[in-house]
C-alpha cells in the first residue's frame, strides 16, 4: 500500500478509505479504552490526530510510546467528532519504526531560538523549523516561477572562481596546496588551478555573459563571503538570486526588483498561509500588515544624495555618522524605510568610491547608477546596478579599484564585441525568507547555517 501524505489526506473533500501514513509521533494522550496519537509526517503543519484503541494487539506498548518516535499507521480516514480537524484516522495497525527515549530533546513545550540553534540537525521537526524550511523550499521554487513566466532563463554560474565581483575582498580561498604552503605567485603556480581561486561571491560577472548572449537570464545558487562582521543579517554562506538583463536600464531593474519582492509576498500570503499564520501568531505579529504593505505600497526611489539630507535632518542620535560619501548602515536603512517612508525604499545613484568597479558611470561623473532596495526591520535586501557597458570608462574604473586587467581580458571581450545596456540585481534569498517570516536572525532561516567561528553541522 502507497503511503498517503498527511497534507493530502487532511485536505481531502472526502473520506479515502484505508490510508498508510507514516510520520513522527508529538504527543500522546491516553483514556481508559483508546489512545489519540498525534502524528506529523513534515508535509504540513497540521497533525494527524490516530485513534489507537486497546483492541489493537500491541496496544501495552502503544502506551508506552514517546515523544518523537516514528510510527506507520494504516487505518480508515473517518470524519472527526473532535474540535479542530476534520479527519481523523482509526488505526487497525500501529508499527513502530523507531523508538525515540525520553532523551529527544524536542519534548513538548516551547524552546528558545539560542537553543534550537544548539540542535539544528533536529530542529525541522519543531513546528516552526518545519514551516520555515517549507516556506524556504516553496518560495525557492515560486523564484523559478517568477523568471520563468517572464522568460529569464535560469545559469548555473561556477561557486569556484578566480575573480572577486564585489572587490571587497572577502574571499574564502580554495586549494589543495598542504597548509603553510600558501602566498606569492609561484605557490599558486603549483596549485590545482594553477592560478588562485576562491569560492564566489557573486554570479554576476558569469551572468553579464549570459545576458550578453540569451538576452534575460538569472543565478540562482549559494555564494560565500568571509565577512568577519558577526550580524543578524549575514552569513558566510548565502544564496542569492542574481537576474541580468540585456537592453535594460536602471528603471527597468528597479521595475524588476520592486515586482519580484511583491511577488514573492503575495506567494507566501496565498500559498504558504497555514505555515505563515504561525509567523504571525509567534513571531512577528505586525507581519501580515507588513506584508500587504510591501504588496500594496508603491516602494519609494530616491537618490542617495537625498537619502543622505533626509537622514541628517532627521535629527536621530545614529551610532554611525552621516555624511556624503560614506555607505548607509542597517540603522539608516531602517530610519529610512520604518519611519521616514514607513515603505520600501530603493536609493540609487550612490557616489562611486563606495560601488564596485562594474557600475555604470552616471554623467556627473561623481556617481553610478547603482540602486539598492532597502525593506523595513532587514535593510537592504537587494543591491544591483545599470553595468558600465562603455570599454574604456570600464578600463578606467578598474585601473581606479586596482585590478589586474589582464585577469579580466574576458570580461572585457563582453564591452569590445556587440556591448550593450544591461542591468541586473542580487537579492539575497535568507534576507528575502527573513522579510517574509518576520524571523530576526539569518542563522534561523538557514538549516544549516555557517557564520564565523560555527560549522558544528
Ligand atoms: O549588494 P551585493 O554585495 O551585490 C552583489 O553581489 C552584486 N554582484 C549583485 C548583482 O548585481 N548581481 O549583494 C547582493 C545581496 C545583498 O543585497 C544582500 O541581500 C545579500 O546579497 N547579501 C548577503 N546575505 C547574507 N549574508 C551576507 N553576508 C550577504 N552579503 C550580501
Ligand atoms: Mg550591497
Amino acid at each position: 500500500m502507497q503511503r498517503t501524505k498527511i497534507n493530502d489526506l487532511l485536505t481531502s473533500d472526502s473520506p479515502l478509505g484505508p490510508v498508510l501514513i507514516k510520520g513522527w509521533l508529538r504527543t500522546r494522550r491516553d483514556s481508559k479504552t483508546f489512545s489519540f496519537l498525534e502524528v506529523n509526517d513534515g508535509s504540513c503543519l497540521a497533525n494527524l490526530q490516530v485513534v489507537a484503541n486497546d483492541t489493537l494487539p500491541n496496544y501495552e506498548d502503544l502506551r508506552k510510546l514517546t515523544t518523537g518516535s516514528a510510527l506507520a499507521v494504516r487505518g480508515e480516514l473517518v470524519a472527526s467528532a473532535g474540535k479542530g480537524q476534520h479527519w481523523e484516522v482509526t488505526a487497525s495497525v500501529v508499527e513502530i519504526l523507531g523508538m525515540a527515549p525520553e532523551t529527544y530533546p524536542l519534548q513538548k513545550k516551547r524552546h528558545t531560538d539560542e537553543f534550537l540553534r544548539s540542535i539544528a540537525h533536529l530542529r525541522p521537526r519543531t513546528n516552526k523549523y518545519g514551516a520555515l524550511f517549507r516556506i524556504r523550499a516553496d518560495t525557492a521554487w515560486a523564484i523559478h516561477r517568477f523568471f520563468r513566466e517572464r522568460g529569464f532563463r535560469w545559469l548555473h554560474s561556477p561557486i569556484i572562481t578566480a575573480s572577486d565581483c564585489e572587490g571587497a575582498g572577502e574571499l574564502f580561498r580554495v586549494t589543495t596546496l598542504p597548509p603553510g604552503a600558501d602566498g606569492g605567485p609561484e605557490a599558486f603556480a603549483a596549485d590545482f588551478f594553477g592560478s588562485r581561486a576562491n569560492l564566489t561571491v557573486s554570479g554576476q560577472l558569469s551572468a553579464e555573459m549570459l545576458a550578453l548572449a540569451l538576452g534575460d537570464v538569472y543565478t540562482f545558487g549559494p555564494t560565500f563571503r568571509a565577512e568577519n562582521s558577526n550580524t543578524r543579517r549575514h552569513a558566510a554562506e548565502f544564496w542569492m538570486v542574481e537576474p541580468e538583463m540585456a537592453f535594460c536600464d536602471l528603471t527597468g531593474n528597479m521595475d524588476l526588483g520592486e515586482a519580484l519582492i511583491k511577488e514573492m509576498a503575495r506567494f507566501v500570503m496565498e500559498e504558504c498561509a497555514a505555515d505563515l499564520a504561525l509567523f504571525s501568531r509567534f513571531v512577528d505579529p505586525g507581519l501580515k500588515t507588513t506584508l500587504e504593505g510591501t504588496i500594496e505600497k508603491s516602494f519609494v526611489r530616491i537618490p542617495y544624495a537625498e537619502a543622505v539630507t533626509i537622514l541628517q535632518r532627521s535629527k536621530q542620535d545614529f551610532t554611525f555618522p552621516v555624511d556624503y560619501g560614506r555607505d548607509l548602515q542597517t540603522e539608516h536603512e531602517r530610519y529610512l524605510t520604518e519611519v521616514h517612508f514607513k515603505a520600501p525604499v530603493i536609493v540609487h545613484d550612490y557616489p562611486k568610491e563606495i560601488k564596485p568597479f562594474y557600475m555604470r558611470v552616471n554623467d556627473d561623473g561623481r556617481t553610478v547608477a547603482a540602486m539598492d532596495v532597502l525593506v523595513p526591520v532587514i535593510g537592504e535586501i537587494i543591491g544591483g546596478s545599470q553595468r558600465e557597458e562603455r570599454l574604456d570608462v570600464l578600463e578606467m574604473r578598474m585601473k581606479e579599484c586596482n585590478l589586474d586587467l589582464a585577469a579580466y581580458e574576458w570580461y572585457l571581450d563582453s564591452r569590445r564585441y556587440g556591448s550593450v545596456v544591461h542591468s541586473g540585481f542580487g537579492m539575497g534569498f535568507e534576507r528575502l525568507l527573513m522579510m517574509l517570516t518576520g524571523v530576526s536572525n539569518i542563522r534561523d532561516v538557514i538549516p544549516f547555517p555557517r557564520t564565523p567561528g560555527d560549522i558544528a553541522f
